[in-house]
């Protein structure tokens, strides 16, 4: 079967990160049709393309563009969330070091679509390689007079700034972004105001995803209608789907928003290892609700995943076998939100602690009658009650975790002692 590709067709030729292979092989010809057409009608193409934010909640591009004040006498700021810090994804960082220009070129012509003269790349600390080969092409789109003053003679002038993080999983969140972008700690804001109407610098800020954004050339080139139908239903386009976890051919596939998730497991990653059988799917990154074996059968769309009470998230779906602890699997991702949370609010920052806690002491056969209950009643204490979603990122997976492994739980606490022998 022959599908579009929109972001990975070149990702093979390492040259394709330079801008004359790059230009070569068709790049920068829509932003050279962006800046002759109507600004609206470029946003416009962009809410046809039903195009929904790639970091993690799937918002329509389009639609949170439009939030942007009609004023035009204050600057705006565009931020590229380049942090991936999202346990099983690593996308973006794909198209950060295969195919630098694609977010340089969707960088210009958002910013051009939206008003905007500075947009800034936020990328996690970790992440040196990327940094340089972005930097690289940031320096050859200025050369090419790609950035800058009077792009291409059309009058348009913008400045692309590369910030780097240091490394903190809130930094990804976007008003915990916009703080560190200031050079302040890395705490979120409390919203409202939205970054859209005060954002970086206390300017009217849009946040998007690197993959978002590396999408809009495609449609700009091909029409928001093309890009809808690769997709489904107000989900349009393809995902770059990160698979880890022991199946034959782990990594990230470009592949039609709405696939099943068991055609990503079984065909795109070749199915599970020899000898192993598969037990859950974490199916959006770390903080999305588990499924079990028996619920792949569903549209790897966000509303389809919805609908069985999950996320397609930020596109890592991380692949569990039959022999893995669940209890051990918690646990270590309770030590990882309790680690990452910034402590402004107490239904986090102690709440995430506590169920770090009450997971070791139940991995360690220490766990006592009713501890089960006590994470479930935390975990109500802390969903949607705090400034940020890291709170709901940690409950998410507590929660699913217990609601369809709640055996495992269970027979940690009686036996004293974990049936798989603490093997994760
Ligand atoms: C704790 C936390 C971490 C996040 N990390 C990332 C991240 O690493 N990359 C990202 O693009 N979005 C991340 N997000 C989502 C951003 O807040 C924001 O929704 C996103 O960057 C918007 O871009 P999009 O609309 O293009 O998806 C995170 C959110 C939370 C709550
Ligand atoms: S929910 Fe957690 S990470 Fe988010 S602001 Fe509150 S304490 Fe910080």
């Amino acid at each position: 079967m022959t599908m579009d590709l929109v972001l990975t067709t070149h990702f093979g030729n390492d040259r394709y990160r330079h801008a004359e292979t790059y230009e070569r092989l068709g790049g920068y010809a829509a932003m050279r049709k962006a800046l002759s057409m109507p600004k609206e009608e470029i946003v416009a193409e962009v809410r046809k393309a039903n195009l929904r934010g790639r970091g993690g909640a799937g918002f329509p591009a389009g639609v949170k563009w439009g939030f942007l004040p009609k004023d035009l006498s204050r600057p705006r700021i565009l931020v590229i969330n380049a942090d991936e810090g999202e346990p099983g994804t690593f996308k973006d960082r794909l198209i950060m070091t295969k195919g630098p220009h694609l977010l340089i070129e969707g960088i210009v012509i958002t910013g051009y679509a939206l008003s905007i003269h500075n947009a800034y790349v936020y990328i996690r600390g970790e992440f040196v390689r990327e940094t340089d080969i972005v930097q690289e092409a940031i320096d050859e789109a200025y050369a090419k007079g790609y950035l800058g003053k009077n792009i291409l003679g059309s009058g348009f002038d913008l400045e692309a700034t590369v910030h780097r993080g240091a490394g903190a999983y809130i930094c990804g969140e976007e008003t915990s972004l916009i703080n560190s972008l200031e050079g302040k700690r890395g705490w979120p804001r409390v919203k409202p105001p939205f970054p859209a109407s005060v954002g970086a610098f206390g300017l009217p800020t849009i946040v998007n995803n690197v993959e978002t954004i590396a999408d809009v050339p495609w449609i700009i080139t091909h029409g928001g209608e093309k890009f809808a139908s690769l997709g489904v239903e107000k989900d349009g386009g393809t995902r770059l789907v990160c698979v880890s976890g022991p199946v034959k051919k782990p990594g990230v596939y470009e592949l039609p928003v709405g696939i099943s998730l068991r055609s990503i497991i079984f065909e795109h990653a070749g199915g599970m290892q020899d000898g192993k059988t598969l037990k859950a799917v974490i199916p959006g990154g770390s903080s999305t609700p588990v499924l079990r074996a028996d619920q792949i059968d569903v549209g790897y769309d966000i509303e389809s995943m919805q609908k069985i009470g999950t996320m397609a998230g930020s596109g890592g779906v991380i692949v569990i076998p039959e022999g893995t602890c669940m209890v051990r699997a918690l646990s270590v991702l309770m030590n990882f939100y309790a680690h990452e949370s910034c402590g402004q609010c107490t239904p986090c920052r102690e709440g995430c602690g506590w169920l770090a806690k009450i997971m070791r002491r139940i991995e360690n056969g220490e766990g006592s009658e009713g501890d089960v209950e006590l994470i479930l009643d935390l975990c109500d204490n802390m969903m949607g009650r705090t400034i940020c979603p890291l709170a709901d990122a940690a409950v998410m997976p507590a929660q699913s975790f217990i609601w369809k492994f709640r055996d495992e739980f269970d027979r940690h606490i009686r036996d004293k002692k974990c049936p798989y022998g603490n093997r994760f």
